[in-house]
């Protein structure tokens, strides 16, 4: 039997992949969140599960250590997508990317005014797509996480970050101030495997097809 690897990372992306692995019929013998174990066997015998960085998801799959993964868009457009097939968006863990700045900065008056702006945030691809867009000048600079404490501290005058439930903004006396798009998990497959191992992987994406809720 072919064996197929599918690369995760855990927490939520993990804990809302998990209902529709088990409708695929796959089950992980393991929990992540108790097991320190990177390889997770499944009650397939050919199925295993990798459990990786969310931002290493996609390099995983780009050299096929994994054969399938679910990635995050947000991840998906600072890896730049090289030899990926995104044939499915699993319309989970979904949040927003916004620009966020402290609450009495006046962001809309700013770039009206053309001033540059120094943003912080761990999506630097995105972030300067977005704001040459807009032709708004940005110093942008790169975190690897809490972005909400950059402007608070004096390194930035806003951020580019995730929002979901909007908690850690507020808790930190920002406000979001342009949504710059909507994300989601998708399934990535290695272009290689899926030709390869189709056989294999086909039903897979069949069934998370299946699954996916609207
Ligand atoms: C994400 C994001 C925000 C927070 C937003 O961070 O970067 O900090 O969640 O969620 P909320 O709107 O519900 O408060 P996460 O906890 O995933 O950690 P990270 O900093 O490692 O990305």
């Amino acid at each position: 039997m072919t064996d197929i690897t599918i690369a995760l990372s855990k927490g939520r992306i993990f804990d809302d992949t998990a209902p529709i692995l088990n409708a695929a019929g796959i089950e992980a013998l393991d929990n992540p969140e108790t097991s320190r174990k990177l390889i997770l066997s499944t009650n397939r015998a050919n199925v295993r599960l990798i459990i990786v960085r969310a931002s290493d998801v996609p390099t995983y799959v780009q050299y096929g250590a994994a054969d399938l993964g679910i990635a995050g868009k947000d991840v998906l457009l600072e890896h730049g997508g090289a030899g990926l097939y995104q044939p499915l968006d699993l319309n989970i863990a979904r949040c927003r990317m916004m620009v966020a700045a402290p609450e009495d900065f006046d962001y809309d008056s700013a770039v009206r005014q053309g001033a540059r702006l120094r943003i912080a945030t761990k999506y630097v691809q995105t972030a300067r797509e977005h704001f040459a867009a807009k032709g708004v000048h940005v110093d942008l600079i790169k975190l690897y996480g809490s972005m909400e404490l950059a402007p608070l501290v004096g390194l930035a005058d806003a951020i580019v970050d995730l929002v979901s439930s909007g908690s850690t903004l507020k808790a930190n006396h920002l406000k979001a101030v342009e949504e710059i798009m909507a994300i989601s998990s998708r399934l990535i497959i290695n272009q290689a495997a899926l030709k390869l191992k189709r056989d294999a992987i086909q039903p897979v994406l069949d069934a998370f097809s299946a699954a996916v809720k609207p």
